[in-house]
């Protein structure tokens, strides 16, 4: 048994701040001088250190000066094998994954080259605060168990799946209905629940889905129904097109996924930017999830995803973010809040002032607006939520496993820290106040140089190198 103890400024989450509007902070912890007790990688206790320090007599500390300690963050939807396509020039999705994706990802089917892209994957992942993603692997069985294999190297928890796609891409990239589920299956026995791995049965798009590979899934769920399903849904407006002329009996996207049995918990859908209102709520109903990837909706140029509207308590849909890395063109989830301001920002605007008619109403205007509350509980517990994974990680509550990231407010580009102290009175922060506007400055103005520490089951596995 190992029992060590972390000290510094805590900031986690008990709430969704959506549901604290004007009051986000209720639904915020802040210790200036906190201590996280870790027994076996798993949190003990939390608290202020003055209290807790003397129930624990001879505790060996780690003092982490100056920097405030948030949850790990959680990417809800990435891709392992699209490392190299980062910022990959001048295409929409469809035209983008023939030229630049499924040439690059083919190149997994080669172990050596598996392993080489998926230890420079995680990390990047480290370097960036994530601790835990839902990612997409490949076409090929060695792609999933590298990812597998070097997830447990770290201990990180993650959530992963053979990716399924045997149509609408060219015949060296595609596999059979047949073999993505025989291979799937040995997948889920040999690494579902191992460790802190969580299989995913992944078909990649339902555009890239035959019938017979959606019933794949379909049986594949039923056979386990503990696993999680993992795909996009109505990212690009040629994709949405092309497969609602597949699939006549449906009358939109979500209901393809429907047909098959796949939508309700553990069901994460990447993007939905133009998902309907009567979606958004089947989804809610169903209590699937899906995924906001502001970075890949612009660099794709897929358009502005309707936060206000996945937010509306009438049909809250449960959420996480992604990088969508790489049709998004960042690593670092404070990238991807970065841009998630950005985008409801956009959604809100109108040359006269007014609300913006596509909007309901002001109140979802209101809710388009993602202030550090709600950002950095999107990128942790309600992350966590978003994939039915927050009885496991998200926060700093006893029981959980105890992924967390030090950051330096100042850390970032030139003039950062100038600017960050703005933010506050003395020389860290010492209310809640402060350190909200230090994370607000850090998503909008820093980026993974914020990044000092991150640790994984009470291990540091990156520190940041002097500059
Ligand atoms: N839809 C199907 N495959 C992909 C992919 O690799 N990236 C994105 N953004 N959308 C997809
Ligand atoms: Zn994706």
């Amino acid at each position: 048994m190992t029992l060590i103890g972390i000290s510094g400024a805590l900031f986690d989450f008990v709430d969704d701040p959506w549901k604290h509007v004007g009051r986000e902070w209720e639904a915020a912890r802040f210790e200036p001088d906190g201590l996280l007790v870790i027994e076996d990688g798993i949190i003990k206790d939390r608290g202020p250190r003055v209290a807790l320090e003397p129930r624990y007599p001879g505790l060996e500390i780690t003092h982490i000066k100056d920097r405030l300690i948030v949850p790990g963050f959680i990417d809800g939807h990435i891709h392992v094998p699209q490392t190299r396509v980062l910022g990959a020039y001048g295409e929409q999705l469809l035209p983008w994954l023939q030229k630049w994706v499924f040439p690059e990802e083919v190149k997994y089917k080669d172990p050596d080259y598996a392993q080489e892209g998926t230890r420079r994957f995680f990390d990047a992942l480290l370097a960036s605060g994530t601790t835990t993603c839902q990612a997409f692997t490949t076409t090929h069985k060695v792609a999933t168990e590298t990812f597998f294999e070097e997830a447990s190297r770290r201990n990180m928890r993650v959530i992963a799946g053979l990716t399924g796609i045997d149509r609408n891409a060219p015949d060296y990239y595609v596999d059979s209905a047949e073999n993505f589920y025989r291979e799937s299956a040995e997948l889920i026995a040999r690494w579902h629940r191992q460790g802190r791995n969580l299989y995913a049965i992944t078909p990649r798009f339902a555009m890239g889905s035959s019938p017979e590979m959606m019933q794949r899934c379909e049986q594949l769920k039923k056979e386990n129904p503990d696993c999680w399903v993992n795909t996009h849904i109505s990212e690009n407006p040629a994709e949405i097109r092309t497969l609602l002329s597949l699939h006549e009996d449906c009358s939109d996207y979500l209901g393809v996924y429907e047909k098959y049995g796949l939508v309700g918990p553990k069901f994460s859908g990447g993007h939905g930017v133009w998902l309907s209102n009567a979606e958004f709520s089947r989804m809610s109903q169903k209590g699937a999830a899906v995924v906001f990837c502001p970075c890949s909706n612009l660099f794709l140029g897929s358009g502005l995803f309707r936060l206000g509207r996945a937010t509306d308590p009438s049909s809250r849909v449960k959420m996480s973010f992604g990088t969508d890395m790489g049709g998004g063109n960042r690593f670092s989830m404070l990238n991807v809040l970065e841009d998630a301001y950005k985008v409801g920002m956009c959604n809100n605007t109108l040359l006269d002032g007014s609300v913006n008619p596509a909007l309901q109403d002001v109140s979802e205007a209101e809710r388009n607006k993602l202030s550090a509350y709600r950002a950095f509980w999107s990128i942790t517990l309600g992350g966590a939520e978003g994939l039915y994974i927050d009885d496991k990680i998200g926060n700093f509550e006893p029981g959980k496993e105890a992924d967390f990231v030090a950051l330096d407010w100042n850390g970032g580009p030139p003039a950062t820290a100038w600017h960050q102290s703005i933010a506050l009175a003395g020389e860290r922060p010492e209310t809640m106040e402060e350190a909200a506007n230090l994370l607000f400055g850090i998503m909008m103005v820093g980026d993974e140089r914020a990044v000092d520490e991150t640790w994984v089951m009470g291990q540091r596995l990156y520190k940041k190198s002097a500059a």
